[in-house]
């Protein structure tokens, strides 16, 4: 594991926009994590990087929310919104996690998607990358404290609950995520300060994202000085 610390958000995303170039030269699958953060890295990937070849990637999320593409709140749409209309990526580039009302048919539809486009190591699905955002309350993708059991789960993805909302989502395993070539999470802002000390110092086995550590690869902490401010100085981490 590496933990890298950059003087603030914009030099963390450039970052992984450059690892996403690069892996886009050579084609490969990656799983994007939802939320916020990534906005300002998908951004980037098409203000900095207009020459990668995002065609030759295959996108899918590491967790949706169950709601229609059109809403605020579904990863994929945002994506839609911010890269492919844009044409920085083409839509055959990208295997949104469906929404449907029966959320099975949803789980279906992602995990057949999965099975036939990502190859398979020891029975699992293998990203060639895996970025995932972290949560203040330590979740990762849609594996939260109160379902950190799909951490460990032999399945590929899962339908939970938000723990406050109830929102229903689906999650890729902690099974798939350490089953990657690389893991990279993300983490930017001074609201993350206090998890990161907890999962990267105080090591708690509570919150999954202690949990991350791919098995094939590296796993890569990308943060700016915000988040990272309660571990300067605990890690070996270079700020
Ligand atoms: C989601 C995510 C989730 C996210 C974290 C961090 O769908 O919400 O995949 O795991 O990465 O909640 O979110 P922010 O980037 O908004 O802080």
């Amino acid at each position: 594991m590496n933990i890298m610390v950059f003087d603030h958000a914009t030099a963390a995303c450039t970052y992984v926009a450059g690892k996403l170039a690069e892996l886009a030269a050579a084609g490969g699958t990656v799983a994007l994590s939802g939320g916020s953060t990534p906005k300002l890295l998908f951004k980037i990937m098409g203000e900095q990087f207009p020459g990668a070849n995002w065609g030759n990637l295959k996108f899918f999320w590491g967790d949706e929310r169950m709601v229609p593409a059109e809403s605020s709140e579904s990863n994929y749409g945002e994506f839609y919104r911010t890269a492919v209309q844009k044409g920085v990526i083409p839509d055959k580039a990208v295997f949104a996690t469906d929404y449907f009302p029966d959320t099975t048919l949803s789980l279906k539809k992602i995990e057949d998607k999965i099975k036939g486009n990502v190859p398979f190591l020891h029975g699992l699905p293998q990203f060639d990358l895996i970025l995932l955002g972290v949560g203040e309350d330590g979740h990762v993708a849609s594996i939260f404290p109160d379902n950190i059991h799909s951490f460990s789960s032999s399945d590929v993805v899962e339908v939970v609950s938000h723990p406050v909302s109830g929102q229903k989502r689906i999650t890729i395993t902690g099974s798939v995520i350490n089953n990657a070539r690389e893991v990279i999470l993300l983490c930017t802002g001074a609201a993350k300060k206090e998890i990161i000390y907890n999962i990267l110092i105080d090591k708690n086995v509570n919150l999954p994202a202690t949990h991350v550590a791919t098995r094939h690869g590296n796993t890569e902490w990308c943060m700016d000085g915000a988040a990272a401010q309660n571990i300067k100085g605990k890690t070996e981490a270079a700020f």
